[in-house]
Protein backbone atom coordinates (compact mmCIF):
# COMPACT_ATOMS: atom_id res chain seq x y z
CA UNK A 1 0.00 0.00 0.00
CA UNK A 2 1.21 3.25 -0.52
CA UNK A 3 0.73 5.78 2.67
CA UNK A 4 1.37 9.39 3.31
CA UNK A 5 1.78 10.17 7.29
CA UNK A 6 1.03 13.79 8.01
CA UNK A 7 3.62 14.98 10.81
CA UNK A 8 7.47 15.34 11.73
CA UNK A 9 7.59 14.40 15.77
CA UNK A 10 7.99 11.44 17.50
CA UNK A 11 4.71 10.49 17.65
CA UNK A 12 4.57 10.07 13.74
CA UNK A 13 8.37 8.23 13.92
CA UNK A 14 6.60 5.64 16.06
CA UNK A 15 3.34 5.37 13.52
CA UNK A 16 5.73 5.47 10.45
CA UNK A 17 7.78 2.38 12.13
CA UNK A 18 4.39 0.78 12.81
CA UNK A 19 2.78 0.74 9.84
CA UNK A 20 6.01 0.06 8.06
CA UNK A 21 6.24 -3.46 10.64
CA UNK A 22 2.92 -4.33 9.58
CA UNK A 23 3.87 -4.98 5.94
CA UNK A 24 5.27 -4.32 2.43
CA UNK A 25 4.22 -0.68 2.43
CA UNK A 26 5.76 2.44 0.69
CA UNK A 27 5.95 5.02 2.97
CA UNK A 28 5.61 8.69 2.37
CA UNK A 29 5.87 11.43 4.86
CA UNK A 30 5.28 15.48 5.08
CA UNK A 31 7.04 17.44 6.48
CA UNK A 32 8.86 14.29 8.02
CA UNK A 33 11.96 14.55 9.77
CA UNK A 34 15.67 13.66 9.11
CA UNK A 35 15.36 10.22 11.07
CA UNK A 36 11.61 9.84 9.30
CA UNK A 37 13.49 10.18 5.73
CA UNK A 38 15.21 6.95 6.74
CA UNK A 39 12.41 4.99 6.74
CA UNK A 40 9.31 7.01 4.15
CA UNK A 41 9.93 9.39 1.58
CA UNK A 42 9.63 13.03 2.76
CA UNK A 43 7.04 14.90 0.47
CA UNK A 44 6.87 18.49 0.02
CA UNK A 45 4.27 20.96 -0.21
CA UNK A 46 3.03 23.97 0.29
CA UNK A 47 -0.55 23.93 2.53
CA UNK A 48 -2.93 20.79 2.53
CA UNK A 49 -4.28 21.61 -0.82
CA UNK A 50 -1.23 21.00 -2.30
CA UNK A 51 -0.31 18.06 -0.17
CA UNK A 52 -3.56 16.37 -1.08
CA UNK A 53 -2.52 17.33 -4.83
CA UNK A 54 0.27 15.51 -4.60
CA UNK A 55 -1.21 12.34 -2.96
CA UNK A 56 -4.02 12.22 -5.66
CA UNK A 57 -0.86 12.53 -8.54
CA UNK A 58 1.16 10.17 -6.58
CA UNK A 59 -1.69 7.38 -6.32
CA UNK A 60 -1.62 7.43 -2.38
CA UNK A 61 -3.90 4.52 -1.01
CA UNK A 62 -4.17 5.54 2.84
CA UNK A 63 -3.44 9.06 4.54
CA UNK A 64 -2.77 9.00 8.53
CA UNK A 65 -2.86 12.50 10.08
CA UNK A 66 -0.53 12.57 13.04
CA UNK A 67 -0.01 16.02 13.91
CA UNK A 68 -3.48 17.70 14.24
CA UNK A 69 -3.07 20.92 12.82
CA UNK A 70 -3.97 20.10 9.03
CA UNK A 71 -6.77 18.51 10.23
CA UNK A 72 -8.57 22.40 10.62
CA UNK A 73 -6.42 23.85 7.96
CA UNK A 74 -8.07 24.99 4.73
CA UNK A 75 -10.83 22.67 3.61
CA UNK A 76 -9.90 20.09 6.34
CA UNK A 77 -7.31 17.43 5.48
CA UNK A 78 -9.91 14.72 5.48
CA UNK A 79 -12.20 16.64 4.02
CA UNK A 80 -9.69 17.62 0.79
CA UNK A 81 -9.08 13.58 0.91
CA UNK A 82 -12.57 13.08 0.41
CA UNK A 83 -13.19 14.87 -2.50
CA UNK A 84 -10.05 13.38 -3.91
CA UNK A 85 -11.28 9.48 -2.92
CA UNK A 86 -8.03 8.88 -1.00
CA UNK A 87 -9.05 7.15 2.31
CA UNK A 88 -7.59 9.16 5.14
CA UNK A 89 -7.59 8.03 8.81
CA UNK A 90 -7.64 11.19 10.28
CA UNK A 91 -11.34 13.22 11.34
CA UNK A 92 -12.97 16.27 8.85
CA UNK A 93 -12.94 19.47 9.76
CA UNK A 94 -15.95 19.29 11.50
CA UNK A 95 -14.98 16.30 13.64
CA UNK A 96 -11.95 17.95 14.43
CA UNK A 97 -13.47 20.91 15.89
CA UNK A 98 -13.50 18.49 19.52
CA UNK A 99 -9.96 19.64 19.69
CA UNK A 100 -9.78 22.96 17.51
CA UNK A 101 -12.35 24.72 19.54
CA UNK A 102 -12.55 23.74 24.05
CA UNK A 103 -16.59 25.60 23.44
CA UNK A 104 -17.47 23.27 20.96
CA UNK A 105 -16.29 19.96 23.15
CA UNK A 106 -17.85 21.10 25.82
CA UNK A 107 -21.65 22.03 23.91
CA UNK A 108 -20.87 18.52 22.37
CA UNK A 109 -20.25 16.84 25.98
CA UNK A 110 -23.44 18.63 27.81
CA UNK A 111 -25.45 17.73 24.41
CA UNK A 112 -24.58 14.19 25.02
CA UNK A 113 -24.13 14.04 28.63
CA UNK A 114 -20.53 12.88 28.76
CA UNK A 115 -19.10 13.48 32.46
CA UNK A 116 -16.77 16.77 32.55
CA UNK A 117 -16.27 19.80 34.54
CA UNK A 118 -18.76 22.55 34.96
CA UNK A 119 -17.51 25.48 32.46
CA UNK A 120 -18.94 28.81 31.14
CA UNK A 121 -17.42 30.49 28.04
CA UNK A 122 -16.37 33.60 28.56
CA UNK A 123 -15.52 36.79 25.98
CA UNK A 124 -14.05 39.08 28.06
CA UNK A 125 -12.31 39.80 31.60
CA UNK A 126 -15.15 41.01 33.20
CA UNK A 127 -16.95 37.95 32.45
CA UNK A 128 -14.08 36.06 33.62
CA UNK A 129 -13.57 37.12 36.42
CA UNK A 130 -17.15 37.26 37.58
CA UNK A 131 -17.25 32.89 36.21
CA UNK A 132 -14.49 32.10 38.65
CA UNK A 133 -16.48 34.06 41.31
CA UNK A 134 -13.23 33.92 43.60
CA UNK A 135 -13.45 30.10 43.72
CA UNK A 136 -9.80 29.08 43.76
CA UNK A 137 -7.89 26.99 42.08
CA UNK A 138 -9.86 27.23 38.67
CA UNK A 139 -8.51 26.38 35.31
CA UNK A 140 -8.72 28.92 32.52
CA UNK A 141 -8.94 27.26 28.91
CA UNK A 142 -8.22 29.18 25.61
CA UNK A 143 -10.89 28.73 23.42
CA UNK A 144 -8.34 27.73 20.45
CA UNK A 145 -5.34 25.04 19.37
CA UNK A 146 -2.33 26.86 21.19
CA UNK A 147 -0.08 24.18 21.40
CA UNK A 148 -0.48 22.95 24.40
CA UNK A 149 -0.10 26.16 25.82
CA UNK A 150 -3.73 27.37 25.98
CA UNK A 151 -4.41 26.05 29.38
CA UNK A 152 -3.79 26.94 32.95
CA UNK A 153 -4.58 25.99 36.38
CA UNK A 154 -4.46 28.89 38.69
CA UNK A 155 -4.50 28.81 42.21
CA UNK A 156 -4.82 32.61 43.20
CA UNK A 157 -6.34 35.56 41.64
CA UNK A 158 -2.64 36.46 40.35
CA UNK A 159 -2.05 33.73 38.68
CA UNK A 160 -5.79 33.83 36.96
CA UNK A 161 -5.28 37.65 36.56
CA UNK A 162 -1.82 37.02 34.32
CA UNK A 163 -3.58 34.44 31.93
CA UNK A 164 -6.61 36.44 31.52
CA UNK A 165 -4.31 39.63 30.37
CA UNK A 166 -2.51 36.78 27.92
CA UNK A 167 -5.46 35.64 26.56
CA UNK A 168 -7.29 39.18 26.47
CA UNK A 169 -4.96 41.93 26.74
CA UNK A 170 -2.73 40.78 24.60
CA UNK A 171 -4.18 38.18 22.35
CA UNK A 172 -1.31 36.26 23.06
CA UNK A 173 -2.85 32.77 21.63
CA UNK A 174 -5.09 34.68 18.71
CA UNK A 175 -8.48 36.44 19.38
CA UNK A 176 -10.73 33.96 21.24
CA UNK A 177 -13.10 33.11 23.64
CA UNK A 178 -12.02 31.83 27.18
CA UNK A 179 -13.57 28.71 29.11
CA UNK A 180 -13.43 29.10 32.82
CA UNK A 181 -13.55 25.48 34.26
CA UNK A 182 -14.24 23.73 37.14
CA UNK A 183 -11.07 22.28 38.93
CA UNK A 184 -11.19 18.13 39.38
CA UNK A 185 -8.68 16.13 41.01
CA UNK A 186 -7.27 12.74 40.70
CA UNK A 187 -5.25 10.81 38.47
CA UNK A 188 -4.95 11.33 34.56
CA UNK A 189 -5.14 8.79 32.51
CA UNK A 190 -5.03 8.93 28.29
CA UNK A 191 -7.28 6.51 26.72
CA UNK A 192 -7.04 6.09 23.03
CA UNK A 193 -9.95 4.92 20.55
CA UNK A 194 -9.74 4.06 17.22
CA UNK A 195 -12.75 4.97 15.90
CA UNK A 196 -14.96 4.50 12.50
CA UNK A 197 -18.48 5.79 12.32
CA UNK A 198 -20.64 4.14 14.99
CA UNK A 199 -17.44 1.03 15.41
CA UNK A 200 -14.51 1.89 18.06
CA UNK A 201 -12.06 -0.33 19.15
CA UNK A 202 -9.87 1.13 22.48
CA UNK A 203 -6.13 0.75 22.61
CA UNK A 204 -3.75 0.18 25.28
CA UNK A 205 -4.29 2.90 28.25
CA UNK A 206 -1.74 5.25 28.80
CA UNK A 207 -0.22 8.37 30.99
CA UNK A 208 1.86 10.49 30.36
CA UNK A 209 4.14 12.62 32.10
CA UNK A 210 3.29 16.96 31.75
CA UNK A 211 5.88 18.56 33.67
CA UNK A 212 10.08 19.15 33.27
CA UNK A 213 11.00 17.96 36.51
CA UNK A 214 11.12 15.47 39.06
CA UNK A 215 8.25 14.61 41.00
CA UNK A 216 5.75 16.15 38.85
CA UNK A 217 7.39 20.04 39.36
CA UNK A 218 8.04 23.06 37.63
CA UNK A 219 6.68 24.21 34.25
CA UNK A 220 4.53 21.67 31.68
CA UNK A 221 6.19 20.64 28.47
CA UNK A 222 5.04 19.05 25.32
CA UNK A 223 5.59 15.39 27.40
CA UNK A 224 8.59 14.38 29.66
CA UNK A 225 7.65 10.70 29.16
CA UNK A 226 4.43 7.86 29.10
CA UNK A 227 3.92 4.92 30.36
CA UNK A 228 1.51 2.27 28.79
CA UNK A 229 -0.45 -0.85 29.54
CA UNK A 230 -3.46 -2.45 29.80
CA UNK A 231 -3.19 -2.83 34.01
CA UNK A 232 -2.39 0.45 34.16
CA UNK A 233 -6.52 1.07 34.42
CA UNK A 234 -8.76 -1.76 36.79
CA UNK A 235 -11.06 -3.93 34.63
CA UNK A 236 -14.34 -1.97 36.53
CA UNK A 237 -12.47 1.33 36.11
CA UNK A 238 -12.38 0.84 31.93
CA UNK A 239 -15.68 -0.40 32.06
CA UNK A 240 -17.17 2.31 33.41
CA UNK A 241 -14.75 4.67 30.92
CA UNK A 242 -16.21 2.68 27.92
CA UNK A 243 -19.87 3.25 29.28
CA UNK A 244 -19.78 6.30 30.24
CA UNK A 245 -17.37 8.18 28.51
CA UNK A 246 -16.33 6.06 25.13
CA UNK A 247 -19.52 4.78 24.10
CA UNK A 248 -21.82 8.31 24.34
CA UNK A 249 -18.79 10.32 22.44
CA UNK A 250 -19.24 7.60 19.59
CA UNK A 251 -23.15 7.77 19.77
CA UNK A 252 -22.86 11.56 19.50
CA UNK A 253 -20.28 11.59 17.16
CA UNK A 254 -22.48 9.62 14.50
CA UNK A 255 -25.62 11.56 16.02
CA UNK A 256 -24.06 14.95 15.28
CA UNK A 257 -23.08 13.40 11.51
CA UNK A 258 -19.53 14.16 12.06
CA UNK A 259 -18.45 11.21 10.28
CA UNK A 260 -15.60 10.97 12.85
CA UNK A 261 -12.64 8.47 11.26
CA UNK A 262 -8.81 8.35 12.93
CA UNK A 263 -8.07 7.98 16.41
CA UNK A 264 -9.37 9.87 19.05
CA UNK A 265 -7.95 10.67 22.49
CA UNK A 266 -10.04 11.29 25.80
CA UNK A 267 -8.11 13.08 28.11
CA UNK A 268 -9.77 11.88 31.57
CA UNK A 269 -9.50 12.75 35.37
CA UNK A 270 -10.49 9.81 37.63
CA UNK A 271 -12.68 11.82 40.43
CA UNK A 272 -14.35 10.58 43.16
CA UNK A 273 -17.36 11.11 41.24
CA UNK A 274 -16.03 8.59 38.27
CA UNK A 275 -13.87 9.38 35.32
CA UNK A 276 -14.49 13.01 33.30
CA UNK A 277 -12.94 14.21 30.20
CA UNK A 278 -10.76 17.38 30.14
CA UNK A 279 -9.93 16.85 26.71
CA UNK A 280 -10.72 15.47 23.75
CA UNK A 281 -7.73 15.37 20.77
CA UNK A 282 -8.26 14.30 17.14
CA UNK A 283 -5.14 12.29 16.94
CA UNK A 284 -2.88 10.16 19.09
CA UNK A 285 -0.73 11.87 21.86
CA UNK A 286 2.38 12.30 22.16
CA UNK A 287 4.77 10.76 24.16
CA UNK A 288 1.91 8.14 24.41
CA UNK A 289 1.95 6.91 20.97
CA UNK A 290 5.64 6.29 21.55
CA UNK A 291 4.70 4.30 24.52
CA UNK A 292 1.66 2.39 23.09
CA UNK A 293 3.15 1.54 19.46
CA UNK A 294 5.64 -1.20 20.59
CA UNK A 295 2.72 -3.18 22.39
CA UNK A 296 0.56 -3.42 19.25
CA UNK A 297 0.51 -6.19 17.14
CA UNK A 298 -1.06 -6.84 14.22
CA UNK A 299 -2.09 -5.35 10.75
CA UNK A 300 -1.95 -1.50 11.83
CA UNK A 301 -1.73 -0.72 8.23
CA UNK A 302 -4.56 -2.63 6.68
CA UNK A 303 -6.90 -1.72 10.22
CA UNK A 304 -6.52 2.31 9.66
CA UNK A 305 -6.89 1.77 5.48
CA UNK A 306 -10.03 -0.34 6.69
CA UNK A 307 -11.24 2.02 8.97
CA UNK A 308 -10.85 4.84 6.72
CA UNK A 309 -12.94 3.26 4.31
CA UNK A 310 -15.63 2.80 7.19
CA UNK A 311 -14.99 -0.80 7.72
CA UNK A 312 -13.16 -1.21 11.51
CA UNK A 313 -11.69 -4.39 11.64
CA UNK A 314 -10.75 -4.69 15.51
CA UNK A 315 -9.42 -8.49 14.67
CA UNK A 316 -6.60 -7.29 12.35
CA UNK A 317 -4.45 -6.04 15.41
CA UNK A 318 -3.81 -7.69 19.20
CA UNK A 319 -2.01 -5.62 22.45
CA UNK A 320 0.44 -7.04 24.35
CA UNK A 321 -0.50 -7.46 27.77
CA UNK A 322 2.46 -6.22 29.27
CA UNK A 323 4.26 -2.50 30.07
CA UNK A 324 5.56 0.61 27.67
CA UNK A 325 7.69 2.87 29.12
CA UNK A 326 8.86 5.74 27.39
CA UNK A 327 11.74 8.41 28.27
CA UNK A 328 12.17 11.08 26.71
CA UNK A 329 15.43 13.28 26.30
CA UNK A 330 14.65 16.80 26.22
CA UNK A 331 17.46 19.27 24.90
CA UNK A 332 19.36 22.44 26.96
CA UNK A 333 16.87 25.50 28.16
CA UNK A 334 13.14 23.17 27.79
CA UNK A 335 10.59 24.19 27.97
CA UNK A 336 11.37 27.94 28.32
CA UNK A 337 13.74 27.50 25.08
CA UNK A 338 15.09 24.83 23.00
CA UNK A 339 19.00 24.10 22.16
CA UNK A 340 19.93 23.13 18.73
CA UNK A 341 23.32 21.25 17.32
CA UNK A 342 24.22 19.51 20.27
CA UNK A 343 25.95 16.49 19.21
CA UNK A 344 24.30 13.68 19.77
CA UNK A 345 26.66 10.37 21.16
CA UNK A 346 25.35 6.55 21.85
CA UNK A 347 22.84 5.56 19.39
CA UNK A 348 24.58 2.71 18.34
CA UNK A 349 24.54 1.35 22.05
CA UNK A 350 20.88 1.24 22.71
CA UNK A 351 19.87 -2.62 22.20
CA UNK A 352 17.12 -3.37 23.96
CA UNK A 353 14.86 -0.20 23.13
CA UNK A 354 13.74 1.88 20.54
CA UNK A 355 14.56 5.03 19.31
CA UNK A 356 12.18 7.36 18.37
CA UNK A 357 13.57 10.93 17.26
CA UNK A 358 11.43 13.83 17.80
CA UNK A 359 13.61 16.92 17.23
CA UNK A 360 16.92 15.94 15.69
CA UNK A 361 18.97 16.43 12.79
CA UNK A 362 21.44 14.85 10.65
CA UNK A 363 24.64 17.09 10.49
CA UNK A 364 26.57 14.89 7.54
CA UNK A 365 26.56 11.32 9.33
CA UNK A 366 26.10 12.62 13.21
CA UNK A 367 22.69 13.41 14.94
CA UNK A 368 22.45 16.42 16.80
CA UNK A 369 19.58 17.97 18.65
CA UNK A 370 17.32 20.19 16.71
CA UNK A 371 14.28 20.95 18.93
CA UNK A 372 12.80 20.79 22.46
CA UNK A 373 11.90 17.40 22.61
CA UNK A 374 14.74 15.55 21.19
CA UNK A 375 14.47 11.83 21.88
CA UNK A 376 12.13 9.44 22.96
CA UNK A 377 13.81 5.81 24.07
CA UNK A 378 10.47 2.89 24.74
CA UNK A 379 11.39 -0.10 26.38
CA UNK A 380 9.15 -3.19 27.35
CA UNK A 381 8.88 -5.65 30.00
CA UNK A 382 5.75 -8.03 31.35
CA UNK A 383 6.23 -6.08 34.80
CA UNK A 384 6.34 -2.30 35.61
CA UNK A 385 9.47 -2.66 37.03
CA UNK A 386 11.01 -4.56 33.98
CA UNK A 387 10.21 -1.66 31.81
CA UNK A 388 11.06 0.81 33.35
CA UNK A 389 14.47 -0.49 34.71
CA UNK A 390 15.26 -0.94 31.01
CA UNK A 391 13.97 1.74 29.52
CA UNK A 392 15.99 3.94 32.27
CA UNK A 393 18.82 2.02 31.15
CA UNK A 394 19.08 2.30 27.68
CA UNK A 395 18.06 5.79 27.78
CA UNK A 396 21.40 6.75 29.93
CA UNK A 397 23.50 5.45 26.65
CA UNK A 398 22.12 8.49 24.79
CA UNK A 399 24.15 11.47 25.57
CA UNK A 400 24.15 15.14 24.27
CA UNK A 401 25.31 18.33 26.42
CA UNK A 402 22.56 19.93 28.12
CA UNK A 403 20.39 16.84 28.29
CA UNK A 404 17.22 16.89 30.15
CA UNK A 405 15.72 13.17 31.72
CA UNK A 406 13.30 12.55 34.14
CA UNK A 407 14.55 9.65 36.12
CA UNK A 408 11.34 9.24 37.84
CA UNK A 409 9.23 8.29 34.90
CA UNK A 410 6.98 5.26 34.60
CA UNK A 411 7.67 5.01 38.01
CA UNK A 412 5.87 7.40 39.68
CA UNK A 413 2.63 7.33 40.48
CA UNK A 414 0.22 10.50 40.60
P1 LIG B 1 -5.63 20.20 28.52
O1 LIG B 1 -4.80 20.94 27.53
O2 LIG B 1 -7.08 20.50 28.47
O3 LIG B 1 -5.30 18.74 28.53
O4 LIG B 1 -5.10 20.65 29.94
C1 LIG B 1 -3.74 20.51 30.29
C2 LIG B 1 -3.62 20.01 31.71
O5 LIG B 1 -4.28 20.91 32.61
C3 LIG B 1 -4.32 18.67 31.95
O6 LIG B 1 -3.53 17.58 31.59
C4 LIG B 1 -4.59 18.73 33.41
O7 LIG B 1 -3.42 18.37 34.16
C5 LIG B 1 -4.89 20.19 33.65
N1 LIG B 1 -6.35 20.39 33.63
C6 LIG B 1 -7.14 20.61 32.55
N2 LIG B 1 -8.43 20.73 32.89
C7 LIG B 1 -8.47 20.60 34.24
C8 LIG B 1 -9.52 20.64 35.19
N3 LIG B 1 -10.78 20.86 34.86
N4 LIG B 1 -9.17 20.46 36.50
C9 LIG B 1 -7.89 20.27 36.88
N5 LIG B 1 -6.87 20.22 36.01
C10 LIG B 1 -7.13 20.38 34.70
N1 LIG C 1 0.32 13.92 25.64
C1 LIG C 1 -0.51 15.03 25.48
C2 LIG C 1 -0.91 15.30 24.10
O1 LIG C 1 -0.55 14.63 23.16
O2 LIG C 1 -1.66 16.26 23.92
Amino acid sequence: MKILVVGKGGREHALIRSLGDSGEHDLFCHPGSDAIAELATRVEADGVEDLVEWMKANAIELCVAGEESYLVAGEGLANLCEKAGIPCWGPPKEGAMLEASKAFAKEFMKRHEIPTGGARVCDSIDEARSAIADRYPTVLKYDGLAAGKGVAVCGDEEAADEFLGEVFASAKFGTGRLLVEEYLEGPEVSIFAAVSGDDYLIFTPARDYKRIGEGDAGPNTGGMGAVASRQLVDEATLATIEETIVKPTVAGLVADELNYRGFLYFGLMLTEDGPKVIEYNCRFGDPECQAVMPLVKGDLATFCAEGARGQLQPGLLEFDEGWSVCVVLASAGYPETSRSGDVISGLEDVKDARVYHAGTKKDGITWVTNGGRVLAVVAGGASREEAVTKAHQEAAKVTFPGSQRRSDIGIMHF
